[in-house]
């Protein structure tokens, strides 16, 4: 479309402030849901914007937003022959990671929020977002968002507006999640929506120039769990501020699969996992629902490619991050990815490490806080040789004697946003309304000693009980020393928005209620991919080799799979796995699998720490499990 009939569009769907009184606000017609546009109403006379646009999530929308960030600085193109479609954008040093210290569950009653969550009194929070929010999109365009996360009209799905006086994060959700005038036609006159307010925090004066990455140093990341609302102001960057990811889909999601239980119905698992597919040579499909915190190679599994020696077996992506779970008719648990695109970290990305995002990058890809090259394109730590020069993240010279001084030419956070339809490992059943039906669910930390590669847990309860101790070593991306254990519950830690002892009851009824109406659960494994030798090297191989264990795990849910049970569950000897082109000796295999019963007896001492802070709604039943393994591991059982 041309620029002109672009402009066409513009002025249809936009509202200059002095009609913001009129009926519609400048609701096109297609917006027939009064109380939203009340909703709308109520934020513009708070926020003040200049102007109100009614996003359409149309590529001339997309592409006249980016013209105008081009213009405004806040993108940079990048070369059209090298990396076609695609931008770079380098946000305020300030802002550049979630803020999970400013991030607030605001339940009605503190103990709902639990110990791991921040919490203020909602009315109270009420109070400071109303004085942050009096103004604060002067002189900005109010952009009104429409999405759904997950397939349009999917019975797992669910929609929400996000409302942001932020180009940026405008073209981001339309990457991000199923953003445009479709969600109207779901929503219909009166149909349910998660209500989402977003300001960068920086109002602009009459006639003041704007900076480029707009942001304030008072950042609030705020869910109100009852009413399903999320406010958040002063961060333009990631989870802060496209709010359908971690905000929507893991904290107030969390909420909604806990609250259908309460409305009398069966329950269902926001979750921070990725979705693979898995094809026996066969021809039969697997599917497997995987959590992992930050850094431990989630990407990378996500889009695992087997080993040439696994000829005939296919793996393919669903998703990368988050996973909504839902029971169906049929009693198994059915999985959809509720995101659209990948926001994921660049460093480390390179053609051997994750060949199939590298290409997913190809083209149509937006770039935060990587490294510009001469040539036009982004260059970032791990992806290949450092070039001799380029601009670093912060807009400043780099050289590789920067680098060797320790200076990062791309964030190590930098981030890349891109449609998950690029990716060429995407599953054709990606984007299915019935999503896919979970046959595992595999938890794992960065553990460099204790955890073996791969356990089976024996039951529900205690597949339960290792994702809910499930510990993880920091590492340099992360503030503070590196290498401590931190317990990271479901790698759910900064994403439930409930208590977390509630979160493991709930885990816990949903298996029982569906084992009740005579339903096969989904296997329970823990994995670690991450023992170090007796020199801190990787002992397992990892990447594609991961394909091995993944082999395992099908063989056991078809009966097939040996393996020998010790306190946890059950490991594969080393003759279970299949070994074809890899030379990994036994006494290897040993290292990464063997039970060394005094480190066993520290890590029970840390689940006891985890157990003691959610005391107050910690299931029984997971102290249980702990002194029967606690036994088991006394008696050499
Ligand atoms: C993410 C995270 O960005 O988990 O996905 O931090
Ligand atoms: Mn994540």
């Amino acid at each position: 479309m041309s620029h002109a009939s672009s402009r066409a569009a513009m002025t249809e769907t936009a509202t200059p402030a002095g009609a913001a009184g009129t009926a519609r606000l400048g609701a096109p017609d297609w917006v027939r849901h009064e109380r939203l546009i009340e909703w709308v109403r109520s934020i513009a006379e708070l926020a003040q914007p200049d102007r109100i646009h009614w996003c359409d999530g149309s590529q001339q929308e997309y592409d006249r937003l980016c013209d105008q960030m081009v213009a405004a600085g806040t993108l940079r193109r990048l070369d059209p022959a090298r990396r076609p479609g695609s931008f770079l954008a380098l946000s305020d040093p300030d802002d550049v990671a979630r803020v999970e210290d400013r991030t607030f569950i605001c339940s009605e009653k503190r103990e709902d929020a639990g110990p791991t969550n921040n919490w203020t009194d909602p009315a109270q929070m009420r109070a400071t977002l109303s004085k942050l929010f009096d103004g604060c999109m002067r002189g900005r365009t109010m952009y009104v968002v429409p999405f759904s996360m997950g397939p349009l009209g999917s019975h797992i799905s669910h929609l929400g507006i996000e409302i942001t006086d932020s180009p940026y994060v405008a073209v981001s959700m339309r990457i991000m999640t199923r953003m445009g005038r479709a969600v109207y036609d779901l929503l219909g006159e009166d149909g349910g929506f998660v209500p989402a307010v977003h300001s960068v925090g920086r109002p602009l004066a009459a006639g003041e120039k704007d900076v480029p990455w707009p942001c304030n140093e008072t950042k609030y990341i705020v869910h109100y769990p009852e009413t399903r609302e999320i406010w958040s102001f002063g961060s333009g960057y990631g989870g802060n501020a496209l709010l359908g990811k971690k905000c929507f889909a893991l904290r107030i999601a969390s909420n909604m699969g806990r609250q259908a239980v309460q409305a009398g119905g069966i329950g269902w698992l926001a979750e921070h996992m990725l979705i693979l597919g898995v094809t026996s040579p066969a021809g039969k499909k697997y599917h497997v629902a995987a959590a992992f915190p930050s850094a431990c190679g989630k990407t990378n599994f996500a889009m695992l490619i087997p080993p040439r020696s696994f000829e005939g077996w296919k793996v393919t992506t669903i998703g990368d991050d988050i996973a909504w779970i839902k029971p169906h008719s049929d009693g198994r648990l059915y999985a959809i990815n509720p995101e659209a695109g990948f926001f994921g970290v660049a460093p480390g990305t390179s053609e051997k490490t994750n060949p199939n995002c590298l290409a997913s990058l190809r083209e149509n890809t937006i770039f935060t806080n990587v490294a510009l090259t001469d040539d036009g394109d982004v260059w970032w730590e791990g992806l290949s040789e450092p070039p001799a020069h380029l601009i670093d993240w912060q807009g400043r010279d780099w050289t590789p004697a920067d680098g060797k001084a320790g200076r990062k030419a791309a964030h190590p956070n930098s981030r890349f946003t891109v449609s998950a339809a690029q990716c060429p490992s995407i599953d054709p059943h990606w984007d299915s309304v019935e999503g896919v039906p979970i046959d595992a669910f595999i938890f794992g930390g960065r553990r460099s000693t204790t955890v073996p590669l791969v356990t089976e847990a024996r039951d529900w309860v205690e597949g339960v009980y290792m994702a809910a101790t499930m510990g993880s070593e920091t590492t340099a991306a992360q503030a503070g020393a590196t290498g401590v254990v931190r317990r990271d519950p479901f790698a759910m830690l900064p994403f439930c928005g409930y208590h977390m002892g509630d979160y493991f009851a709930h885990w816990l009824d949903l298996g029982h209620r569906l084992q009740a109406g005579g339903a096969k659960l989904p296997r329970i494994y823990c994995v670690n991919w991450f023992r170090t030798d007796e020199n801190g090297k990787f002992v397992w191989p990892g990447f594609g080799e991961n394909m091995r264990v993944l082999k395992w795990m099908i063989d056991r849910i078809e009966g097939v799979g040996g393996g020998v049970e010790h306190v946890f569950g059950t490991t594969p000897r080393y003759e279970d796995l299949n070994w074809n082109g890899l030379e990994f000796g036994s006494a290897a295999y040993d290292k990464i699998t063997s039970i060394d019963r005094a480190a066993w007896r520290e890590e029970f001492a840390l689940h006891a720490e985890l157990f003691g802070r959610l005391a107050d709604r910690l299931p029984h039943s997971l102290q249980a499990t702990k002194e029967r393994f606690e036994q088991r591991l006394e008696s050499g059982a």
